[in-house]
């Protein structure tokens, strides 16, 4: 039998067993809670629809929101049907659609009380139509998780994890707002949870592009003797948004701000991937025990340390490709005196044989010049500048065009990884300029990624937390950045710096940089 090919294209129900070796047996009952919200629209539902068009989910399944919204099945199915046209990545075919939501459920009731849950263990009874696994998506406010997991445990809706139907529970970020409080949340977690039935989501770990990166680094004998500070000058982590406060967020955002929302969870775990050791093995402990190594050996940010090590800013009022957009201040449910950063950039450092004396640069913000994620390891510039030392006679020679090599992930859009070198142009002068030996998914695979939330779903239901972070990865990241909050909490005068909607950032941010090789790439 040929190995089964991915395809993008959505399949008919019948054709389903597209993927045997990947199908999933355990029948299961999925409950989102929070199901009337916008991550439920987004992204949860186009996920499981996406599956479920390929034959990923298991052949007994049932899917129940839970919220407090007028809704039953039938208005639940409309507003799902309404969501899935309009954000499902596979085209919408009418017939998997309406087999699909055959299979979406609705109970109402309020999250915050303890009867949603008894009823709903009542409800779920029924195993003709609610099978006996049970997967719980917390799509909530994070500081209900612990009495939302309270009252599940109560409710008799948590089995214990080694009893013969497996609950696992998907906990949204932010998990926590500082080190102490995820530290508590852990606490309570886990004394509803065994961490094997916890997966503490981080969707960035889902995008193939950041799966990749191991890929690249352990499948390949030729890249990873380069990964270390005797070849690396730095590594510089961009992640950069065009969208400013999308609707309905503002409240989080302002009480959050870039360096929890973006930077403490996604730019570390991408750090994390691209700094680790080479794991013991590909299991899901083995990579966590990496990648904590990693945020173990970073040099803490104190008092003295931080003022140069850290930028935050706001953006002002400006035009972004010909729109006249608000400042941060003036969108909606944002504080008119706001110090919240929509950008933040910083300087760290790796302390290990690996990485000491390679600084790792991390930035992210909203309302800047491109959407773009990627991940530049920048090398060092080769011992001898031998090109600089020809000399030219008559014609011009241009022999500055050639910058220090550099590979970079390109983690969205655009994914791919490019390795920039400098080669002799094609001239009867001696003229160097920069080329790249790029490698494109889109020109290589002609397909379209998955969206990070099929792969996450997908593989909490086989019960692998590889894609997810352990308490204490969390706990790890958490006590990076916590000395960063401390800062800005206790010192009022701490510096905020304004951008321009659509530029790339503060002016300030250029002064972290300590080497002279060293400036922000700003991807055109
Ligand atoms: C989320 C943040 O985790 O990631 C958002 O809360 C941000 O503020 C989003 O916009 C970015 O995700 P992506 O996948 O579009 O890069």
């Amino acid at each position: 039998m040929s190995a089964p090919t991915p395809t993008a294209a959505p399949v008919e129900e019948s054709a389903i067993p597209a993927f045997p070796a990947m199908r999933l047996a355990q029948p299961v009952t999925i409950t989102i809670l929070g199901a009337s919200g916008d991550l439920t629209r987004r992204k949860l539902l186009p996920a499981l629809y996406a599956m479920y068009a390929q034959g990923l989910l298991p052949k007994e399944f049932a899917i129940v929101g839970v919220a407090r919204r007028e809704h039953d099945d039938n208005s639940f199915r409309a507003f799902a049907e309404e969501a899935l046209r309009a954000f499902a990545r596979l085209p919408v075919r009418d017939e998997v659609l309406r087999s699909f939501c055959a299979r979406l459920h609705y109970h109402r009731g309020d999250i915050e009380q303890y009867e949603a849950y008894r009823s709903l263990h009542a409800r779920l009874f029924d195993r003709r139509l609610f099978p006996p696994h049970r997967l719980f998506y917390l799509s909530i406010r994070p500081e209900l998780f612990s009495p939302v997991l309270g009252h599940m445990k109560a409710a008799g809706l948590v089995e214990p994890h080694d009893a013969e139907h497996w609950t696992r529970v998907v906990i949204e970020k932010p998990f926590g707002h500082d080190l102490d409080s995820a530290r508590a949340l852990n606490r309570d977690v886990l004394t509803h949870l065994h961490e094997s039935q916890v997966f503490r989501i981080d969707h960035y770990l889902g995008k193939e592009t950041v799966q990749n990166i191991l890929s690249f680094r352990f499948a390949n004998a030729i890249f990873e003797p380069l990964f270390n500070s005797h070849l690396v000058d730095h590594i510089q982590i961009t992640a950069a948004e065009t969208v400013g406060m999308e609707s309905g967020r503002g409240a989080y955002y302002d009480a959050s701000g870039a360096l929890r929302d973006m930077l403490q969870n996604h730019l570390l775990q991408l750090m994390c991937l691209v700094t680790m050791e080479p794991p013991a093995s590909l299991t899901a402990e083995a990579l966590h025990n990496e990648k904590v190594k990693v945020l173990q050996s970073i040099r803490p940010l104190d008092e003295a340390t931080l003022p140069a090590a850290v930028v935050r800013a706001q953006y002002r009022a400006g035009v972004q490709n010909g729109a006249a957009v608000p400042s941060y201040r003036e969108e909606e449910r944002i504080a008119q005196d706001s110090k919240t950063e929509t950008y933040v950039a910083l300087r760290l450092h790796i302390d290990n044989w690996r990485w000491a004396g390679a600084p790792i640069y991390l930035r992210t913000g909203k309302r800047l010049a491109r959407r773009v994620t990627e991940i530049a390891v920048q090398f060092k510039k080769p011992p001898l500048q031998l090109f600089q030392l020809v000399e030219c006679e008559g014609d011009v020679c241009d022999l500055t065009g050639a910058s220090p090599n550099q590979l970079v992930f390109r983690i969205q859009p655009d994914e791919g990884i490019s390795l920039q070198f400098a080669a002799k142009r094609p001239v009867m002068q001696l003229q160097v300029e920069n080329v790249a030996m790029d490698f494109s998914y889109s020109a290589t695979w002609r397909k379209q990624l998955p969206e990070a939330y099929e792969r996450l779903l997908l593989d909490v239901l086989r019960g692998d937390s590889t894609l997810f972070t352990r308490s204490d990865e969390v706990e790890a990241a958490w006590r990076v950045v916590d000395p960063i909050l401390s800062a800005w909490s206790s010192n009022p005068d701490f510096p905020l710096a304004f951008y321009a909607p659509g530029s790339w950032g503060p002016a300030e941010a250029d002064a972290l940089f300590t080497g002279p090789d060293q400036s922000w790439r700003n991807p055109a």
